[in-house]
């Protein structure tokens, strides 16, 4: 079995910039980027030395495997201007069954880095657990060797434990960084700055380092201390969508401690 050395990208956004930075310096050879906007893909190709072009200019024959990382809802546009290969065809996806690729290459698969990107921020790579899956013993293994080569951390998870995944990472991410967004305009509005909340924000995270979430949990709700809420729900009468969220959470965490 000869591992997996050439890599091609279709896609140069968010996920293509850090897995290209973290796959060269691991020393594998970045064939290729790919992109709808030429312009992007030349941004890295320009790092890292490499041909770019548009999408049906993939030299797929040059490439061990093609990361196709690019939003879920343009998959099957892309996909369809890929040339048919025979090189490992990965997307990049939390949610993508594997089989969406499944016309695009005999031998397809999964390489999911759990963790949030944007393109301007660097990550230490060697703890972001990457979820693996492919539709072969053999490039499953494959997979696994060159997730190894990144991170200690690598999952062999099927297409539907990794939605569940998924959507735990929304919540556990995505929500809540929006909160802190909610946060930081309401400090806004009375000029205190975003930083009064950060050592609060570290020790919430630190906390369920030993603690579970549902133990850690403090604040009026889980002391069903409904006059103080009251209070801030007039308090937010201004801001209804504010106001939605404030109570649809505080009446969860009721629930929850009554279940
Ligand atoms: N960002 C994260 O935190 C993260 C983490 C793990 C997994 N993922 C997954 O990785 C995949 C890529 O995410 P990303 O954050 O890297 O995406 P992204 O930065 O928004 O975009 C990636 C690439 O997709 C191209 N693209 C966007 N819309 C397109 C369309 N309608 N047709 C053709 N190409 C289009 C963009 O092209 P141009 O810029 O050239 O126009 C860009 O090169 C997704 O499946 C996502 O779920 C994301």
């Amino acid at each position: 079995m000869s591992g997996i050395s050439k890599i091609a990208f279709a896609g140069s956004g968010n996920v293509a910039t850090h897995l290209a930075k973290v796959m060269a310096e691991a020393g594998l050879d970045l064939v290729g980027f790919y992109s709808r906007n030429k312009a992007s893909a030349e941004k890295l190709a320009h790092i890292y030395h490499s041909p770019y072009g548009s999408y049906n200019e993939l030299k797929t024959c040059n490439a061990d495997s093609i990361i196709v990382a690019v939003p879920d809802h343009a998959m099957e546009a892309v996909l369809e201007q890929i040339p048919v290969c025979s090189s490992l065809l990965l997307h990049t996806s939390g949610s993508l069954e594997m089989n969406a690729l499944q016309h695009s290459s005999p031998r397809i698969g999964v390489f999911y880095p759990l963790q949030t990107f944007s393109a301007a921020k660097l990550v230490d790579f060697s703890q972001i657990p990457i979820l693996v899956e492919a539709n072969s013993d053999e490039d499953t293994s494959m997979l696994t060797e060159l997730a190894g080569r990144l991170t200690s951390q690598v999952y062999h998870i099927n297409s539907h434990q990794r939605k569940k995944i998924h959507i735990a990472a929304i919540f556990s991410s995505n929500f809540v960084n929006y909160l802190f967004h909610v946060a930081e305009d309401l400090l806004e509005k009375e000029n205190v700055p975003f930083e009064v909340l950060r050592p609060l924000i570290e020790e919430t995270t630190e906390k369920i380092k030993e603690l579970r979430p549902f133990h850690a949990q403090t604040g009026p709700a889980v002391r069903n201390d409904l006059e103080t809420i009251k209070i801030h729900l007039k308090d937010l009468e201004k801001m209804p969508e504010y106001r939605k969220i404030y109570q649809l959470l505080s009446q969860q965490i009721i629930k929850s401690r009554n279940q």
